[in-house]
């Protein structure tokens, strides 16, 4: 397979690459020079037979990043980029926004109608998304609308092409950027074995799943609690 993996140069991303890498051509992009380069060395490692780095920034639109992936098929995106992932909402500038918008959502859906005109197949996409993007998430309204607009733009292209295949991870646990090579491994070969098995969806961390459950059961505790009320008021 021929795999590009976005945001190569973050821990999720290299873990990602990694476990991916055997037998497989990689292209790795992020703005990162260093870190993209360990991932590569990384990936030859782990048994890739070509991993080549493209240092780019994706605010800047897609065309530098169909540039740097020539003409040759690709076989699966992998989606690890955020540039929006480290910020909260209280500290958002005015140009943040339209960079993140670029970033986030539009170079990644130009990148995908690009790649459709060039290939008769449609790659298949595994996306790295959070349980953040799942639930009303305070201070993290950002980063979690972007995630939700990239997932929903997929899932209306796959809906109108039936070759495309769609892997959402939504992850439920935290990862420290310089410490969580560990938790990111683990991930990582979730995610693998959720995409040879055919899956759409999966979720990863207890902690998120919980945070997701008890979001949806809210309304229903609420219900709950108003009847409560209702019933010991109207006792005599
Ligand atoms: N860590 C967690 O706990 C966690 C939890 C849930 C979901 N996730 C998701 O997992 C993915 C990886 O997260 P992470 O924590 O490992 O790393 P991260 O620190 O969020 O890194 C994001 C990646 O995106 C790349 N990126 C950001 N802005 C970019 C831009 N303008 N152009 C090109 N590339 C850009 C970064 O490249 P450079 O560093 O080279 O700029 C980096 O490789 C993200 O999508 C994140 O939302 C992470």
């Amino acid at each position: 397979m021929r795999i590009l993996v976005l945001g190569a140069s973050s821990i999720v991303g290299r873990a990602l690459a990694e476990e991916f890498a055997g037998g497989n051509t990689l292209v790795l992009t992020g703005r990162d020079a260093r870190r993209l380069a360990l991932t590569e060395s990384s990936c030859r490692q782990a048994g890739a037979v070509e991993a080549q780095s493209v240092v780019l920034d994706l605010s800047l639109g897609a065309g530098p990043l169909l540039d740097g992936i020539g003409a040759r098929t690709l076989d699966l995106i992998i989606d690890a980029a955020s540039a929006s992932s480290a910020t909260r909402d209280d500290d958002l500038t005015a140009g943040d926004l339209p960079a993140f918008v670029s970033a986030d959502v539009l170079a990644k859906t130009a990148l995908l109608e690009g790649l459709l005109k060039r290939q008769g197949t449609a790659p298949a996409v595994i996306l790295v998304s959070s349980v953040l993007a799942r639930v009303r998430s305070p201070g993290r309204g950002v980063y979690a609308s972007l995630k939700t607009l990239e997932e929903a733009y997929l899932r209306r292209m796959k809906a109108g092409r039936p070759d495309m295949r769609l892997l959402v991870v939504y992850v439920g646990t935290l990862i420290d950027r310089d410490r969580g090579s560990e938790k990111a491994r683990t991930l990582a070969k979730a995610a693998a074995r959720a995409f040879k098995g055919g899956r759409t969806v999966l979720f990863h961390g207890v902690g998120g799943l919980f945070y997701v459950g008890l979001f949806h059961v809210q309304p229903l505790l609420f219900l709950a609690f108003a009847s409560l009320q209702r019933r010991l008021r109207r006792r005599p």
